[in-house]
């Protein structure tokens, strides 16, 4: 916990150094995200955006305009859900501005998508199933429709493919409970139990 708080409080300083620098220079915002990603975002989320540690969400190959509405929606304190205020508060600061996020989410969504993890043959089966085709009795629509057949996401929908299973499961649970907001995820998941959700971040864990 403490290396954690070490790490963060480390990067909002870097962070704040490294805009200033730029400042007073004429603006090159892509640099400035490629600089930032090295030297702030990375100890946590990994090079780019493609860390090993489940505690962080991979940000390599997510679409550009998700990752746009995250940075904002933490910035503005929208996105509030614990670990939301603790880790992402601080580096989705107002120093960010809207040029800079859009560089940071233009920068992540160019980086290689992450390889599939793979996992439990039953759970990737039943999840699988539950991603493409949903279930119409119990009222779950297929996540594909939305996410893509290949969970790569696309405009607002994040890619989900490759991403860590405690991530994924961690986020269920709180969409669910609204603890993030997420209006267009609030119905859909409403049915989901745990069994379902285990079942699904193993399979998308699984893909590439
Ligand atoms: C101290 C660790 C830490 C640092 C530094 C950090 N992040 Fe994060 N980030 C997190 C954690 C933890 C989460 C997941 C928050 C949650 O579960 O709500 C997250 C979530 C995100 C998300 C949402 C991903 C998704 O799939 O919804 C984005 C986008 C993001 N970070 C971008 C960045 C960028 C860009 C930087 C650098 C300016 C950065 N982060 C720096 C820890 C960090
Ligand atoms: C009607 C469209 C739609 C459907 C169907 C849908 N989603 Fe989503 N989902 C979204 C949107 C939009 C977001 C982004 C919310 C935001 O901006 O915070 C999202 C976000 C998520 C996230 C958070 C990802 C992250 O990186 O933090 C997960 C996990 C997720 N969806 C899983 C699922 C699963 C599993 C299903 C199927 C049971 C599903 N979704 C069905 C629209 C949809």
């Amino acid at each position: 916990m403490v290396t954690i708080i070490l790490r963060q409080l480390a990067a909002i300083a870097i962070l704040g150094c490294l805009v200033q620098q730029v400042r007073a220079q004429p603006v090159d915002a892509p640099k400035q995200a490629r600089e930032i990603a090295a030297k702030v975002c990375s100890s946590c989320h990994g090079a780019g955006g493609n860390g090993g540690d489940p505690m962080f969400p991979k940000l390599a190959a997510q679409p550009s305009l998700y990752l746009e509405n995250q940075l904002t929606a933490f910035r503005s304190h929208e996105r509030a859900e614990p670990d939301a205020q603790h880790y992402m508060w601080g580096p989705a600061n107002r120093s960010m501005d809207e040029q800079l996020i859009g560089a940071m989410a233009k920068y992540y969504s160019e980086q290689p998508p992450p390889k599939g993890v793979s996992g439990n043959g039953d759970l990737i089966a039943k999840g699988r199933k539950l991603y493409q085709e949903g279930s119409a009795p119990r009222g779950i629509p297929a996540c594909a429709s939305c996410h893509g057949v290949t969970a790569a996401g696309q405009g607002l929908f994040p890619r989900l493919a490759g991403q860590h299973r405690q991530y994924l499961l961690k986020q269920l649970q709180l969409i669910q409970k609204a603890v993030r907001s997420a209006p267009v995820m609030h119905g859909v998941i409403e049915h989901l139990d745990k069994e379902d959700m285990e079942a699904l971040a193993t399979y998308l864990q699984s893909q590439d």
